[in-house]
């Protein structure tokens, strides 16, 4: 078994106690997406990448209270002790957490970054983002959800409530952060078909379809 093997074998247990929004499908999308962007990124090291996609929401603050996992997990890995340090750093920088992740500073951190945001877009972000909500008990909007068009991100920033909130809290912002080039095309046309859902959603609310 090589050491992608050996991490996907660890990791699969813990997903599979988190919620559809961060189930082991999430990690097989966000693989994909990360292969997708590494077949225009020669000098990217694959291994960090895979390793570090495998590895990125193990100790997410929202299903962990601390690091236990991700370091039990990565001690176990068969790779070198730099290439492990290279995989934390990574997996330090992917997350969105309001300015408190580490920059990604290398290729790989981009491309993990890029790939996990992807997943957060589209009709696959949509559907992600109600998941969370539902396994949160969370409303599907918030009736005065257009007020918050005018609100910064600060304002936004734990005060969310309802699913939809989460769209003008993150969504909407991720297609500017994007840092590769194949991420910023990929990212585009699912942004696009998010503000329609959005759009038809409040013409439904509002009947008007
Ligand atoms: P990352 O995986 O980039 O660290 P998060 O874990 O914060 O990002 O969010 C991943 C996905 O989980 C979001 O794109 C969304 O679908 C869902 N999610 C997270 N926080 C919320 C929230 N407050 N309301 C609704 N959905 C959320
Ligand atoms: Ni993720």
């Amino acid at each position: 078994m090589n050491a992608i093997e050996q991490c996907q074998s660890l990791v699969k247990t813990i997903y599979d106690q988190f919620d559809a929004s961060h189930d082991f499908q999430h990690i097989e999308r966000v693989l994909m997406n990360a292969k997708a962007i590494l077949a225009e990124e020669p000098t990217a090291d694959h291994e960090v990448v895979e390793i570090a996609v495998l590895m990125h929401d193990v100790s997410d603050p929202k299903y962990s209270t601390d690091k236990a996992d991700e370091e039990r997990i990565l001690a176990q890995l068969d790779v070198s002790s730099e290439k492990r340090v290279h995989i934390q750093n990574v997996v330090a920088s992917v997350s969105y957490r309001g300015g408190n992740e580490l920059p990604a500073t290398t290729i790989e951190a981009r491309i993990v970054q890029d790939a996990d945001r992807l997943d957060a877009l589209g009709a696959v972000g949509i559907a992600r983002t109600f998941a969370f909500g539902g396994a949160k008990g969370r409303a599907l909007y918030d009736d005065s959800e257009e007020a918050r068009f005018d609100m910064s991100e600060e304002d936004y920033r734990g005060k969310s409530t309802a699913s939809v909130t989460h769209f003008y809290e993150k969504l909407f912002l991720l297609k500017d952060l994007m840092k590769t080039e194949q991420g910023k095309r990929l990212a585009s046309g699912r942004h696009q078909f998010m503000v329609e859902f959005i759009e038809q959603l409040k013409n439904e609310r509002d009947g008007k379809l």
